[in-house]
């Protein structure tokens, strides 16, 4: 496996809730992310249901744009009923392995436990090695298949399935994610797996090949609701 550079964190970010003055910005990201993006319609729809609802986005630092067009660099969403489902997380092609995923999904999990969830659920492509990794970390565990769940290549997915989100041991493994937060890119001694549908990805390698590094530069379905 070829050892990649680590790439610094992108600490000074912040994450608030997703309102809709945000969705262009999260649609910009959702194209270059998945083949299948959700439409601005499915995202509004998503958010005019708060009761069961949270979502959140990432962004960038605030003295790269000016207040009222600070770019979005990721977004997470769950759905909370007797448990959670996270229903998407993506984080902007420039900005892989800089943490946003895990800022992300320690909000939506803090929101999760606040609306009572005892456990967790999410499907991701079998191919998506990253994604399983970053969730592994949140104590989400594979306990299945669903084949042929990706209708547009055909490819299955891997249900996860995290559990005792309100245990004193599942608030220690959050709190050892939010330490995590400032350590650079690839600390985790994860190799740098591809994720060969996402467009103009910049990860540890990609930093590498460019001679790219330190923060990075912060320029700029309509069925059931899944995590990609
Ligand atoms: C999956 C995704 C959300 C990860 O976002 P990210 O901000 O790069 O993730 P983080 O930097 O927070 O990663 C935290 C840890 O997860 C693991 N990880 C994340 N992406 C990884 C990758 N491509 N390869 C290997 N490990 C990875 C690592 O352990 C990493 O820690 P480290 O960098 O200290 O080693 C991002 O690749 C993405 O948006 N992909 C396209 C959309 C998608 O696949 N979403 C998931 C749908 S289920």
């Amino acid at each position: 496996m070829v050892a990649a550079p680590p790439r610094a964190a992108l600490t000074d970010i912040e994450v608030v809730p997703m309102r809709r003055r945000h969705v262009r910005g999260v649609m910009a990201v959702e194209r270059l992310v998945y083949p299948r993006p959700w439409s601005a319609t499915l995202f509004t729809s998503e958010l005019a249901q708060c009761d069961s609802r949270r979502y959140v986005v990432a962004l960038a630092p605030q003295s790269d744009r000016a207040l009222f067009a600070r770019k979005v660099v990721g977004y997470a969403g769950v759905m909370v009923t007797a448990e959670a489902h996270i229903t998407t997380v993506a984080v902007h092609p420039e900005h892989h392995r800089q943490k946003i995923a895990t800022h992300l999904l320690l909000a939506i999990l803090d929101e999760a436990r606040a609306m009572g969830a005892e456990a967790a659920a999410l499907e991701v492509r079998v191919a998506n090695r990253g994604a399983q990794r970053l969730y592994s970390g949140f104590g989400f565990a594979p306990v299945g298949m669903r084949p042929g769940y990706y209708a547009e290549t055909s490819e299955d997915a891997l249900i996860m399935w995290a559990h005792d989100l309100q245990s004193e041991a599942y608030g220690a493994r959050l709190q050892r994610q939010r330490v995590r937060l400032s350590s650079p890119g690839g600390a985790s001694g994860a190799p740098d797996h591809p994720v060969p549908w996402v467009k103009g990805r910049i990860g540890l390698t990609e930093v590498d090949r460019a001679g790219r590094g330190g923060s990075g530069s912060a320029d700029d379905n309509g069925g059931k609701p899944t995590c990609w």
